[in-house]
């Protein structure tokens, strides 16, 4: 069959490789791809915005499934877009449509959808302009910290953790009359702050059956001891040794099997990935966030554990038969070490020349924000490279993706040396 991947970072670049392994993938095409991806398939130079340049092509290539990887498209409907088309309706997307994919696209409607199906989240209330008064007091009224999030897409800034109550006011202030992200802030999610360790949890569903895959532990701040700024995630880890047996049982029965039923109790249609942020606070499972696709640099960490062929699982969600499908995950530890531009998470360097790649002996390196120039290999982006390592135990892992990180080379690069090392 042929697959159309929707996509250019660390996440594509781990899905393409994944894919390309299966048997049922006779032709995998990236759009747009990054210098990574054209190892495994074809690179398309179509935006992921764009739905008519990406529907005719779907056309004229006979693609016969389309995986959409980050969640602009998916907020903004791309499934939906397909659906409506009537040479594009049998080609199956993999991703939720746009109601579906409120989940990540509104934190109104998913905080309002926890509190409908009792799935365990901070208790929180939404503000708008016309009610900035209350927010005000309300803020007065609540324990510190206090967390304000944009209900909308603000390319993961939109949350403000606060430690002061005159801090949160002037941020709500700005969030709602200002709107300092933009129209993302024009509602604002005030919440109550939880403390515990994070962990990222991925479901795949077909609206009906739904299958977990390995999670993940995700290092978002730029600084070794995560420290300093906030970034797109600098590193992963999976599996999570404090999410055993016991935990994984409460988050499935409290969260997931809710939230999946919940969408079909609301005629929710849902065919996709679900990425439930959660908070372990002595050990019982918070849901912090839903995400409507995988996350980044997790996925990185994800694949190489699924041993089974992600095609086939991919089709199960596609025809409503994942019940059927295997998902074997294998019995190791896969670690990401995010390879950044000078400068990231602010303004950052591009155009560097990549080199030693060649030189890397027990990881896979995954393109994240890379393009080709003639033979050389350049940056683009912050995240430049995600370097993972399989290995028998977490030990073993972290050190051969750390140590492979270091053969890589571009002038400014950046990488945390410490990633997942506070799990063993
Ligand atoms: P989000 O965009 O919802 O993932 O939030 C970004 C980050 O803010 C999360 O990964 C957490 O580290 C933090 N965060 C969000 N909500 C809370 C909360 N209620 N309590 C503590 N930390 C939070
Ligand atoms: N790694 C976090 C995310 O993909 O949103």
């Amino acid at each position: 069959m042929n697959i159309l991947l929707l996509g250019s970072g660390g996440r594509e670049s781990a899905f393409a490789w994944k894919i390309a392994q299966s048997p049922k993938c006779e032709q995998l095409f990236i759009a747009p791809g990054n210098a990574g991806t054209s190892q495994y398939g074809k690179n398309v130079d179509i935006k992921v915005t764009d739905f008519e340049g990406i529907g005719r092509f779907a056309i004229d290539n006979a693609i016969n499934l389309v995986l959409v990887g980050p969640e602009e498209p998916l907020v903004k409907g791309i499934h939906d877009f397909f659906l409506a088309d009537e040479k594009l309706k049998n080609i199956p997307v993999v991703g939720p449509q746009r109601e579906g994919a409120q989940l990540e696209g509104s934190k109104d409607f998913s905080k309002q959808f926890m509190v409908r199906h009792n799935i365990p989240a901070a208790a929180s209330k939404t503000f708008t302009k016309d009610t900035l008064n209350d927010g005000l007091t309300y803020l007065a009224t609540i324990g510190l910290p206090i967390v304000l999030k944009a209900d909308g897409l603000a390319a993961g800034k939109g949350v403000l953790i606060c430690l002061s109550v005159e801090e949160a006011q002037q941020e709500l202030k700005e969030m709602l009359t200002e709107a300092k992200f933009g129209e993302a802030s024009s509602m604002v999610v005030v919440e109550q702050f939880l403390q515990g360790i994070e962990l990222s949890v991925f479901v795949m569903t077909d609206g009906t059956h739904y299958k977990i895959l390995p999670e993940a532990k995700d290092y978002k701040r730029i600084g070794e001891g995560d420290t300093g700024l906030n970034t797109g995630g600098m590193g992963s880890v999976s599996p999570v040794p404090f999410a055993d047996k016991a935990f994984m049982q409460k988050v499935e029965e409290r969260i997931i099997i809710p939230t999946v039923e919940g969408l079909k109790k609301e005629n929710i249609s849902y065919k996709g990935f679900i990425f439930i942020g959660l908070m372990n606070c002595a050990g019982e499972p918070w849901v912090i966030e839903y995400n409507c696709r995988m996350g980044d640099p997790e996925t990185e960490s994800v694949m190489p554990r699924v041993q089974s062929d992600f095609v086939d699982l991919l089709l199960g969600v596609a025809e409503g038969n994942l019940n059927e499908r295997k998902l074997i995950i294998a019995d190791k530890t896969a670690a990401t070490v995010m390879m950044v531009a000078g400068g990231y998470p602010g303004e950052y360097l591009k155009h560097k020349t990549i080199t030693g790649i060649e030189n890397v002996r027990g990881s896979q390196v995954f393109h994240a924000g890379t393009y080709l120039d003639n033979e050389a290999i350049k940056t683009s982006g912050g995240r430049v490279l995600a370097v993972t390592s399989l290995q028998d135990n977490m030990f073993t892992a972290l050190q051969q993706a750390t140590a492979d990180a270091a053969r890589i080379y571009f002038d400014g690069m950046y990488f945390r040396k410490d990633i997942g090392f506070d799990l063993l």
